[in-house]
């Protein structure tokens, strides 16, 4: 196939690029803005494939995406292009509704002009909370960040123009992923780091809230297979297979790093945190997909692969997401 993929310089865009070329023989073209999240490093060893090829651009801008449609002649999109940190939407919205509202009205819009398929990347966060059972896809939708309900949006423009104008648009929402690549300011790389570092561990509240995690190459291979053999119109929920609080999760890259537990320290709560994730993922494992990273086998690989890949997360470390830190969490990182 050749494929669009917007937003495809991030972490989990990336992840989904690098599977379609090397695993599906797929013509790749990202467009992607480039914001503090996206990276051409991400392509360090994709970058040079014939069948590769990286426009920047923002898919609010119309004219700029129609170049790149018109450049990559593409088959379907897939929209991975997205603000995509909960606590920078609580704190400034504004890029949120801009690139989830006006950015996927453009987007939709090119892919009617051509009548390409297309698939919109989600979230679970769309149904907000659950205290006990599982996330379907007829759940409804009850949004509680500024990120979660632009998201949401999002997802309700993409099935207006299903029903409105016939687009064979898909949305696939997945729960939290975790993997090489994800940009330091997400729970996992954030201690991770921080636990190299000697930084302290920031639990926000008592860290009983519960994610069900899944790894980037899972949703990324759920994702194909929506692209491929999902019903237009449909929403395809892409849960991982384990669910875990967050200490944890933080206690175990306690263990795998060799740091202290005296690191761990808990600071003010998320406003709005939503208390657990928890998807059902029957319906795009009847397509044929299942998850084949278990968690803890996936946690080691992730915490390994950050130790051994300085060269990618010393230039963030380094630059603004330091001052981003500093604003968040009211303190410095150590060096
Ligand atoms: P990310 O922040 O690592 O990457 C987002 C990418 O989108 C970046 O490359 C960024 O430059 C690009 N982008 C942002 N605004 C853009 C715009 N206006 N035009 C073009 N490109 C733009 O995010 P991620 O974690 O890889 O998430 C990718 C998608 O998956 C998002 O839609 C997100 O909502 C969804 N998702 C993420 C998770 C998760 O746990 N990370 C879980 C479920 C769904
Ligand atoms: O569920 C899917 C979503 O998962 C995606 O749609 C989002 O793009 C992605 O960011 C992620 O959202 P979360 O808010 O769940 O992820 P985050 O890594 O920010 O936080 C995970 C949990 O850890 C959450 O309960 C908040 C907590 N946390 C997070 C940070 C950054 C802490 O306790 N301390 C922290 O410093």
């Amino acid at each position: 196939m050749r494929l669009l993929v917007c937003g495809g310089a991030g972490f989990i865009g990336s992840t989904f690029a690098r599977q379609r070329l090397r695993e599906h023989g797929d013509e790749v073209t990202v467009f992607d803005k480039l914001t503090y999240a996206g990276r051409e490093e991400n392509f360090h060893d994709i970058g040079e494939d014939p069948r590769f090829r990286f426009i920047r651009g923002a898919i609010e801008d119309r004219e700029a995406l129609a170049a790149a449609v018109e450049a990559a002649s593409p088959e379907a999109i897939v929209n991975f292009a997205a603000e995509t940190h909960v606590d920078r939407s609580i704190a400034e919205p504004d890029a949120f509704v801009r690139t989830h509202a006006l950015g996927t009205y453009v987007l939709l819009d090119a892919a009617r002009e051509r009548d390409l398929r297309y698939v919109q990347v989600s979230t679970d966060e769309v149904y907000g909370s659950i205290d006990e059972g599982t996330f379907t896809e007829e759940s409804p939708l009850a949004p509680s960040s500024p990120y979660s309900a632009t998201k949401a949006g999002a997802d309700l423009l993409v099935q207006s123009y299903f029903h409105t104008y016939g687009l064979q648009a898909l949305i696939c929402r997945g729960s939290n992923n975790y993997g090489p690549y994800q940009y330091p300011e997400k729970l996992i790389p954030l201690m991770v780091l921080n636990a190299l570092h000697g930084d302290s561990l920031p639990i926000y509240g008592d860290g009983m809230q519960v994610r069900n995690w899944i790894h980037s190459t899972d949703f990324a291979a759920a994702i194909g297979h929506v692209l491929e053999h999902g019903h237009p119109g449909d929403v395809y929920n892409a849960g991982g297979p384990d669910e875990e609080a967050n200490m944890t999760v933080v206690r175990r890259i306690v263990e795998l790093t060799g740091a202290s537990e005296s690191q761990i320290e808990h600071v003010a709560d998320r406003p709005g945190h939503d208390v657990r994730y928890s998807l059902s993922s029957e319906k795009v494992r009847a397509l044929g997909w299942e998850p084949r990273v278990r968690f803890e086998e996936g946690l080691g690989q992730t915490v390994a692969w950050y130790r051994d890949n300085g060269w990618w997360w010393e230039p963030i470390r380094s630059g603004d997401y330091r001052a981003y830190y500093e604003r968040q969490y009211g303190r410095s990182l150590h060096g």
